[in-house]
This record gives C-alpha cells, structure tokens and sequence, in this order.
C-alpha cells in the first residue's frame, strides 16, 4: 500500500489517502492538545503509544461483535483505516461523573452512573464544540434519526466491552467519547481512535488519572502513563 496525500490535520493525527480509494493512512502524531488545540505540546512516544492502544482495541471490539474502520497497524506511527463519512458528533458516554458532566451539574467527583449516561456534541472548533440532543441534530441535519439510534445502540456496546476490558487492567472506565461514520452503503460503523486521549480512566488502586486528564490538569508525565495502560492492555489482550 502507497501514502497518497494529506486529507485531513487533525489535534493529534493526519489522515492521508493511498492508492487504495476504500482505504485511508493515518499517521498518530507525538503531541497532545487542551483547550480544543489551544495549548499543544509535543510529547515524546505518544503516537506510538496511541497507535498501539487503539489498535489492540479496535481488535478486541471487531472480535467482540463491534465492527469498526480499523484494518491493521502498519509501523509504529501508522495504521490503515477503512474510508468513511464522518458524521460530525462526538458521542459521549459516561460510567461516572467527572469533567464537563461534573461542572455542569455539581456533582461530586466520580459520583457513580446507575445507568451509563449517553451525550453528543457537535463537532465544531469554531463553536468549541456544543452539547447537542436528538431534535438539535434533526434540525440541523447532521444524522438521520435511524442513525442516531444506531450509534446509540453501538455506544453502549463499546462502554460494556470497554469496562470489561479496562476491569481486567484494573481501571476504572469513567467516560469516553467515540466518534462514527457511514460506509458507502449508509452503515454506520464506529471509526477514530479510542486511547487514554478519549477515554477517562482511573486506577482502582491508587485512583490516579490514567489518562489525558493528566495533561489537562499537569499532574504528571504523560508519557509513562500511557505506557503503563499500554502495558497493562497488552498483558489482557496478547497475554503479555
Ligand atoms: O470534557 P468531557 O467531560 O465532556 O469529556 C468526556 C469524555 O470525552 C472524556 O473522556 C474526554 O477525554 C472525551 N473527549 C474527547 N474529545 C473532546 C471532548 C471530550 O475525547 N473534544
């Protein structure tokens, strides 16, 4: 497979075509974005780190019944990726409240979900991206109702395999936030990364942030975070 041209420069990504139209080059970058890209910094290995993660978890979810855009990993920076529609909704789900949820409605740090509570936002830079329900979305056409329905339903998958998976590692799966696109022939199929970037994660034993939060908030070094949830994956996923 050849690297075609530059697509799209994501916060921490870039997308590329190649000589295959059903198939796109995404190369993870080594730098990580706050504030919706205003405070970037470049961190050694996270690429690779998330590269990695990704990979093993998109695996793990095509193996458990969720089919989704990755095809397989190509080096250490690259992996190839079925070409999709973006649908322009960050799809939340959360397990327990923490960050936006928290400050929205003042409750405390890791109150526990008795059921998970499912958010989209609109993405957009310009508007920093908006919470957004069902009826905003029809008004605005960005997805059809049936499509919604499905991403919901697919959402809810991936936050029962993810907290299985992430028990296993000995974390708590706080929230996370997924992204979807649709296949030529309109199915909806789970597609972007899912990393300690999008994921809020939480050691049961020690309770330290094992996750972006660790940026966000500076409580430590990032790098050898993510190496540690990487370790921990592969131990659950590769037996070691
Ligand atoms: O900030 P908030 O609490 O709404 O984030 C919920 C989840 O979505 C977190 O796991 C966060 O890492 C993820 N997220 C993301 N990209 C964004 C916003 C949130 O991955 N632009």
């Amino acid at each position: 497979i050849e690297k075609g041209d530059l697509l799209y420069t994501g916060k921490a990504k870039e997308m590329y075509t190649t000589n295959d139209p059903a198939v796109l080059w995404v190369d993870y970058l080594d730098q990580a974005t706050a504030l919706n890209g205003k405070r970037k910094v470049a961190i050694d290995q996270k690429g690779l780190l998330n590269n990695r993660i990704s990979s093993l978890i998109f695996q793990d979810l095509a193996r458990h019944g969720i089919p989704n855009h990755f095809i397989k990993q190509l080096s250490d920076h690259v992996q190839l990726v079925k070409r999709v529609k973006m649908i322009p909704l960050e799809t939340v789900v959360r397990n327990a409240a923490s960050g936006s949820f928290e400050r929205k409605f003042a409750v405390p740090h890791l109150t526990k979900f008795t059921q998970p509570v499912l958010e989209f936002f609109y993405k957009s830079d310009a508007l920093d991206d908006p919470f957004i329900n069902d009826s905003q979305v029809a008004a605005l056409q960005v997805a059809d109702q049936a499509t919604v329905a499905e991403m919901k339903r697919q959402a809810l998958l991936v936050n029962d395999r993810l907290k299985t998976i992430f028990a296993e590692m000995g974390v708590q799966l706080v929230d996370f936030k997924i992204e979807f696109g649709l296949t030529a022939d309109g199915q909806v199929v789970l597609a972007d990364e899912i990393s300690p970037d999008s994921c809020r994660l939480v050691d049961n034993q020690t309770h330290q942030s094992l996750d972006k939060d660790v940026f966000r908030k500076n409580l430590g070094d990032l790098t050898t975070v993510y190496q540690e949830v990487l370790q921990r994956l592969a131990t659950v996923e590769e037996g070691g």
